[in-house]
């Protein structure tokens, strides 16, 4: 029996890690999980999970779960992120945060030892030297819940990193793949949040969109297969059948196939180095399927991709301003206040203001953080 951490335990992926514990009640048990504000949902699951620590993002929602639930320890804020991410009883710390905020609670973990199934791509973004150094100090390993990387790390069980000619992370080019630039201009919310291939989170699926989620994961595939971004390259595939590929030295391309359901790969990072059977799977029928396309990335269309290689390239703390830059515009773009092409203008106009600085301390990284999200709400 594993015993999980969950931090997002009412998104997208928190949802979906639930239906995985449910499904194999022998396998794992729900400790501790952490809700921002939707408490309708964590009230739900306390009663299915009697979980032993619930953090919630606000005080007042803390105060009254504490009267409904006196068996549960309730706690709130960053800090009650950290303590669901350490808590002491959890085998592995499930990360399926939203944002940068989770970088912290990540740390918090590494230093305790616990393993993580990393979700929270922001966080191996915003300061992946940190995340890493750290986890390799501890012996701890990160075990990727994207389900582009956890294709690559399948892909790459039993292999040799020397051998690695290249990555080849696969997209699905999002809701707006058959529009030109000129068909962005007064797309709106709604528009923009219908994902062809997958349902997931509103930040996830605008990021999806502008295809900067594609950006963000070259960065993480940097950090977490330590590949140089010259190694990484992005190929176009509507299906989302091929979750991702790696050419060897040999020219053999490994690749794993299935169909798009995130529930795989977060059931193979909570299983790893086993796997369990899922038994609700729609498995993949290629007869039925019949063919599957792929195009070459076109960077001048999806400039935000661009932009994620610069600011990976570049390093120190340009990743953290890409990001931070993104988090910001994406949120004001939900809020109705910019229209679409204008996230990647933001970007740009964050990254080209900034010098970076190398090696960056977690403070130099929260203070990065901070100031480019007021620049880019001076923008607004
Ligand atoms: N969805 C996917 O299929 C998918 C695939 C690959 C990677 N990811 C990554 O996984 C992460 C989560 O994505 P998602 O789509 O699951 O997002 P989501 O549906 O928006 O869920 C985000 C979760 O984080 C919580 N949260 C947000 N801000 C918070 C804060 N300041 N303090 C405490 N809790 C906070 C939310 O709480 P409330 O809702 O209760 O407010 C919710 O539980 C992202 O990093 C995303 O890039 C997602």
């Amino acid at each position: 029996m594993k015993t999980i951490s969950l931090l997002g335990a009412t998104g997208s992926i928190g949802m979906q890690t639930a239906d995985i514990i449910r499904e194999h009640p022998a396998e794992f048990k729900l400790a501790a999980f952490s809700v921002g504000k939707n408490i309708e949902i964590a009230r739900k699951l306390i009663v299915e999970f009697s979980p032993e620590l619930v953090s919630v993002q606000d005080t007042s929602d803390c105060h009254r779960l504490r009267q409904e639930f006196p068996k549960t320890k309730f706690t709130y804020g960053n800090e009650g992120l950290i303590e669901v991410a350490v808590y002491e009883k959890s085998d592995i710390l499930v990360n399926a945060v939203l944002g940068s905020v989770g970088l912290h609670p990540t740390l918090q973990a590494i230093e305790c030892g616990k393993a993580i199934a990393i979700a929270n791509k922001e966080t191996l973004v915003t300061a992946g030297h940190l995340v890493m150094e750290a986890a390799r100090k501890n012996n701890v390993p990160l075990l990727p819940v994207d389900s582009e990387h956890s294709a690559i790390f399948q892909a790459l069980q039993g292999e040799k990193d020397k051998n690695i000619e290249r990555i080849i992370l696969t997209a699905s080019g999002g809701s707006f793949r058959d529009r030109t630039r000129q068909d962005l201009e007064n797309v709106t919310v709604q528009e923009a949040l219908n994902h062809p291939n997958w349902s997931m989170g509103a930040k996830i699926t605008i990021d999806s969109a502008t295809m900067m989620n594609k950006g963000l994961e070259v960065i993480e595939a940097h950090w977490l297969f330590d590949m140089s971004y010259d190694k990484i390259d992005v190929l176009l595939h509507k299906e989302s059948i091929i979750h991702s590929m790696v050419e060897f030295h040999d020219s053999s391309i490994i690749a794993q196939l299935g169909t798009p359901d995130m529930r795989v790969p977060i059931q193979y990072a909570l299983t790893y180095p086993d796997r369990l059977p899922r038994l609700s799977a729609k498995r993949l029928n290629l007869a039925n399927v019949g063919r599957l396309h792929f195009e070459e990335m076109d960077y001048e269309r999806f400039r935000c991709l661009q932009f994620a290689y610069f600011a990976g390239r570049k390093g120190g703390t340009m990743p953290t301003v890409l990001n931070a830059a993104n988090e910001a515009a994406v949120a004001a773009f939900l809020e109705g206040k910019i229209r679409f092409m204008q996230i990647e203008d933001i970007i740009e106009a964050a990254l080209t203001r900034h010098e970076a600085m190398d090696n960056p301390s977690l403070s130099m990284i929260e203070e990065v953080d901070k100031e480019t999200r007021q620049f880019v709400h001076s923008l607004l």
